[in-house]
């Protein structure tokens, strides 16, 4: 029998197949094979963070991760999948925008990435987790004070967005109720 050379990845909820070796850096395989540019190859040895992505929320070095490391059934997502997916990478792209965090940009999507899954778990920080949060991520332009600007911004953001939406939910809710009581359907 032959065994399938392909691997099986689920990229951007996409289940995405490669014919890279086991032994290949995930970075490559995304950037080589499936065409999604987003993570950059800066150092290659896991010191930069420009090829920051998630695996299962968490954010992982892809220039280190090599296929055979993924576990099964695993999610990844690159900034390309943020972008199509979640509310909150367009207040964390404009907060950088708006703070100017930006000068070569190369570092940037390796910040936003790692900058996602801290604010996922950590809403409301302070400078200092942000800091501590973003401190394996490098940027040799030195943009790191309007990086750090710019995370405290999107999270303040993020934040305000959450209250509108439960406000928006509550006001759905409301017309419901009344009708339910003007029925009857209420005690
Ligand atoms: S390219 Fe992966 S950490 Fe630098
Ligand atoms: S903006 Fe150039 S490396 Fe960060």
């Amino acid at each position: 029998m032959t065994k399938s050379t392909h691997s099986t990845l689920i990229v951007n909820g996409d289940i995405r197949s490669t014919p890279a070796d086991p032994s290949t850096p995930l970075l490559y395989v995304l950037r080589n094979d499936l065409e999604l540019n987003g993570a950059k190859f800066g150092c290659g040895a896991g010191q930069c963070g420009a090829c920051t992505v998630l695996l299962n929320g968490n954010p992982i070095r892809s220039c280190l991760t090599t296929l055979q490391n993924i576990p099964a059934n695993s999610k990844i997502t690159t900034i390309e999948g943020l972008t199509a997916t979640t509310s909150e990478f367009g207040i964390l792209q404009n907060a950088f925008i708006e703070e100017q965090a930006a000068q070569c940009g190369y570092c940037i999507n390796g910040m936003i990435m790692t900058a996602k899954a801290f604010l996922d778990k950590t809403p409301n920080p302070n400078e200092t987790q942000i800091r501590k949060a973003l401190a394996g991520n490098l940027c040799r332009c030195g943009t790191h004070s309007r990086i750090i600007k710019a995370v405290q911004r999107a999270a303040k953001q993020i934040r305000q967005s959450v209250v509108q939406e439960m406000h928006r939910e509550q006001q759905q809710i409301k017309p419901q109720s009344k009708e339910q009581l003007s029925s009857g359907a209420v005690s």
